[in-house]
């Protein structure tokens, strides 16, 4: 199927191990070095050359060659003699920050508010992608990572930028039915369908104007010809990242590399990338959900608190600017359902969490969540049994965040706990049909711990007409609510 697979051309190729960095000709599973297994990964074999340009891969370009000359039985692998040790290095003048010059770069928008922000930026650059950088946007597939792309080059296209879009995952007709759907900016799009890194940079080196942004969907399936490894790989998704980097590098284009993760993130692909792109975001959410959320896990240009949230609609992704509105109209207000005030980044919002309690049908207990950490829960029912005596040993307990959202923060803790009261006493949290809204950290003899922004989040409950909010009480606040027991008392009274 793959025309690499019926190339005749010797892979100028060695293997490397992740773990001992022992070298090998031959890919194997159990490393010759340190016994680990699978640990192997196909690199371009260093030229003989000495001096810059000898490697294409940027990351451990050098330390292959020093693995080289440690000897680890590869002969085959020319060993350039030290430049340092011949006294040929060129000496780098080191320079004090201050007297650096940093130009201040406008940002490129995407022109999709909730993207732009996660993004970053400042009011002086805009908001949106840094010219010349390198962005990965990673997802399950199916999430609408090529919808939230096409449409974000629809608009720059729209708005006279120059752009190309490299699919090696659809053909160009398949691509314009998707298109259709977004509107007639997307439209306009300059497509290309093509998996041959070779070409796809070639390519790009050969547009005029120049493309200023340009994305490559997916990075798993370009192929660079002097791997013999599958697309996809470790080795090939590395070298095709680190080949198009020193493309975005040196043409200052800004590259945008959609990847594939399974649930578990396990795939080879965007894992792998993590430390050699600027930004890395993930966009999430369950498929069968309309919520959709975008938020950056490394940013070199801005903020790693910044959640977008998107709906997928008939028309593509529409940005839910007010997210909170959204989720208090929605909740049920039942037994085990509470409303969590948190903090996306600089945005406050409210969110439903429910929880449902039922005898267990087997040893041990079911804990099953969704939208929160599984260890976490754990902690706040050990907490919930010995120092507030609900007591859940012999039930299944399930947590669910409403609207397909992950909540990271400690801060819901509080949210969770009260929601898995709730359902277990069958008792309603809600006040005259307004849930009550909480937040707050639980320490583990039993406290609950200030968050940051409680004020914000406060402010927030109000804005939506929520008067009944609880949360842990200032220091030297003697009327507030310090520990879970405290916080059970109020919210059932
Ligand atoms: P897609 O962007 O192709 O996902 P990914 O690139 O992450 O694999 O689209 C995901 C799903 O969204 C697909 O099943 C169809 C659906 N969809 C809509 O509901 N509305 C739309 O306007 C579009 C373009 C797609
Ligand atoms: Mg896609």
């Amino acid at each position: 199927m793959f025309s690499w697979m019926a190339s005749t051309k010797t892979p100028d190729s060695i293997f490397v191990c992740n773990e001992c960095g022992t070298v090998e000709r031959k890919w194997h599973g159990q490393c010759p070095g340190c016994a680990q297994w699978n640990t192997l990964v196909e690199e371009v074999a260093p030229t003989p050359s000495v001096g810059k340009g000898a490697r294409r891969g940027i990351g451990g370009a050098g330390a292959s060659e020093t693995r080289a000359l440690d000897g680890t039985g590869l002969a085959a692998v020319p060993a350039p003699a030290s430049r340092a040790a011949r006294g040929a290095a060129p000496i780098t003048e080191p320079v004090i920050l201050s007297e650096v010059r940093a130009a201040r770069i406008r940002r490129i928008a995407t022109g999709i508010g909730e993207f732009d922000r996660v993004l970053g930026g400042s009011d002086a650059v805009g908001l949106g992608l840094v010219p010349g950088s390198l962005v990965l946007l990673g997802g399950a597939p199916g999430i609408g990572k090529s919808t939230l792309v096409g449409a974000a080059l629809g608009n720059l296209v729209a708005n006279g930028t120059s752009v190309l879009y490299v699919s090696g995952e659809e053909s160009p007709e398949q691509i314009r039915v998707r298109h259709e759907r977004l509107g007639s900016a997307a439209m306009g799009v300059p497509v290309i369908a093509e998996t041959d890194l070779d070409s796809v940079i070639a390519t790009i080196e050969a547009q005029s104007p120049k493309p200023e942004v340009c994305v490559i969907d997916s990075v798993q399936t370009l192929y660079c010809a002097d791997l013999s490894g599958a697309p996809g790989s470790v080795g090939q998704v590395r070298e095709v990242a680190a080949r198009l980097m020193q493309v975005a590098k040196s043409r200052d284009i800004a590259m945008l590399l959609v990847g594939h993760v399974t649930k578990e993130g396990s795939l080879a692909g965007p894992r792998v990338l993590e430390h050699l792109v600027d930004c890395v975001l993930h966009f999430e959410g369950e498929r069968e959900r309309t919520f959709r959320t975008l938020r950056a896990a490394k940013n070199r240009f801005g903020s790693t608190n910044e959640v977008g949230v998107f709906e997928m609609e008939e028309h593509g992704l529409v940005e839910v600017l007010d997210a909170s509105a959204r989720f208090v109209g929605d909740a049920t207000n039942n037994p085990g359902s509470v409303i969590f005030a948190a903090m996306e980044g600089t945005r406050p919002m409210l969110i439903e969490i429910q929880a449902l309690v039922s005898r267990a049908e087997a040893d041990p207990p079911r804990r099953v969540v969704n939208g929160i950490d599984r260890n976490r829960l754990s902690l706040i029912l050990a907490v919930l049994g010995r120092h507030a005596g609900v007591s859940l040993s012999g039930h299944d307990v399930f947590v669910n965040v409403v609207g397909g959202v992950r909540i990271e923060e400690p801060s819901a803790d509080l949210a969770v706990a009260l929601a898995v009261a709730s359902a277990a006493r069958n008792a309603v949290l809600a006040n005259d049909s307004k849930p009550l809204v909480c937040f707050g950290e639980i320490g583990l003899t039993g406290e609950l711990r200030p968050v940051p922004q409680a004020d914000r989040r406060v402010a927030e409950a109000v804005k939506f007409g929520l008067s009944h909010a609880l949360f842990p009480a200032p220091k030297g606040d003697r009327s507030g609510a310090h520990s879970v027991s405290e916080a059970l008392d109020r919210a059932f009274s």
